[in-house]
């Protein structure tokens, strides 16, 4: 991300009060472990997602610092977590926390973080520039994100035991695990800022496509980003069975023998480098990967749309920004 301007700012904001969160030393084996999820790197999209969205309704920043502090370490516990439920050995370019320490001390590690998050909605509840009605706002959005992301991620695993998983039911899958999130963020960041419900609600819009396009990305990604620059594992979501958009994709368009191939190597535990990459080389065959490409796209424009009914501000174009970012991204 670029270091100028307003999203230099916002993110240096985030930062400061990240660093500002004064973890306890001990028990060295639960805060350790948390201090790690949050140190290494990160985009930081969500947090600056609410700061975004308060300035977008003209609210005052600093009154979403919490709400945008809630939704990052909110993040952090489900990728702590996630990388336990997909076997994932790397997370930004390092060991993910259950393979540095080991899975009891990422499960706890992950449940502080999901208690510590909420912990941030307080300041909504105390500060009197908010109602009542806004601090159970704050507090139901975050909750029925949470709930949608465990649904979501509860599809993700249910999904590696089938093959026949639909577009609309993948759909369904990744609205929950990353759009929910994604969408709370910025309808929180409205909250912040006192808006209306229909502008509340237009943001959510706005951050389910963003965030169902931010999925159906990082599913290619997955598949064909250089690894030094994803920090994940290349071809991690074939190994583990995941039913993405690329494999609905290509089992739709494949023959008899392509197929047998894909369905194979999803099937099996452990499958070799080879079966992978020849999944792979099958999928850029049958024009999948140009397709899913495509189809990231609409789902951007989509936001694009969506924002475009806002009234002009140095927001409007922040947001514009971290859009077009995300869209070129390959981390
Ligand atoms: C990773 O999210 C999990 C998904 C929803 C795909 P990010 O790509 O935003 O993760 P970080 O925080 O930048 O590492
Ligand atoms: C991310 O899905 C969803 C959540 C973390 C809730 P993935 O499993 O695809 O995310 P990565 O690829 O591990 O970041
Ligand atoms: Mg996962
Ligand atoms: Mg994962
Ligand atoms: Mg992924």
């Amino acid at each position: 991300m670029s270091k100028t301007g307003l999203q230099y700012i916002l993110l240096e904001k985030v930062e400061q009060a990240l660093q500002q969160m004064e973890l306890p030393d001990s028990p060295i084996s639960l805060y350790e472990p948390y201090k790690y999820a949050m140190a290494v790197g990160g985009k930081r999209i969500r947090p600056l997602l609410t700061l975004i969205a308060c300035g977008l309704c003209e609210g005052e920043i600093d009154d979403a610092l919490p709400a945008a502090l809630a939704v990052e370490v909110l993040h952090n516990f489900t990728l702590v977590h996630d990388d336990i439920m997909d076997s994932a050995d790397t997370r930004r370019g390092e060991q993910s926390v259950y393979k540095k320490w080991n899975e009891n001390t990422a499960i706890l590690t992950g449940d502080v973080m999901f208690a510590d998050a909420y912990k941030h909605l307080h300041y909504y509840g105390e500060s009197d520039k908010f109602s009542k009605q806004e601090f159970a706002a704050m507090h139901h959005i975050f909750s029925r994100s949470i709930i949608t992301v465990c649904e979501g991620q509860a599809l993700d695993m249910e999904f590696v035991d089938r093959i026949d998983v639909s577009n609309k039911e993948y759909l369904q899958m990744i609205g929950g695990k990353t759009a929910a999130l994604l969408s709370g963020s910025l309808e929180m960041g409205a909250v912040a800022a006192h808006a209306t419900h229909h502008k509340r609600a237009e943001l959510a819009e706005l951050g389910y496509e963003m965030g169902v396009a931010f999925q159906i990305q990082d599913d290619l990604l997955d598949a064909i980003a250089d690894p030094e620059k994803f920090g994940k594992r290349p071809g991690g979501d074939i190994y583990e069975g995941k039913k993405t958009y690329l494999t609905i994709l290509a089992l739709e368009r494949a023959d008899d023998v392509e197929q047998k191939i894909i369905s194979n190597t999803l099937e099996q535990d452990e499958p070799t480098e080879e079966a992978v990459e020849q999944v792979l080389e099958i999928m850029g065959d049958l024009g999948v990967l140009k397709d899913v490409d495509n189809e990231t796209d609409e789902h951007y424009q989509k936001a694009f749309d969506l924002l475009s009914k806002f009234e002009n501000s140095e927001y409007k174009i922040e947001l514009e920004k971290l859009l077009n970012f995300l869209r070129k991204r390959d981390h």
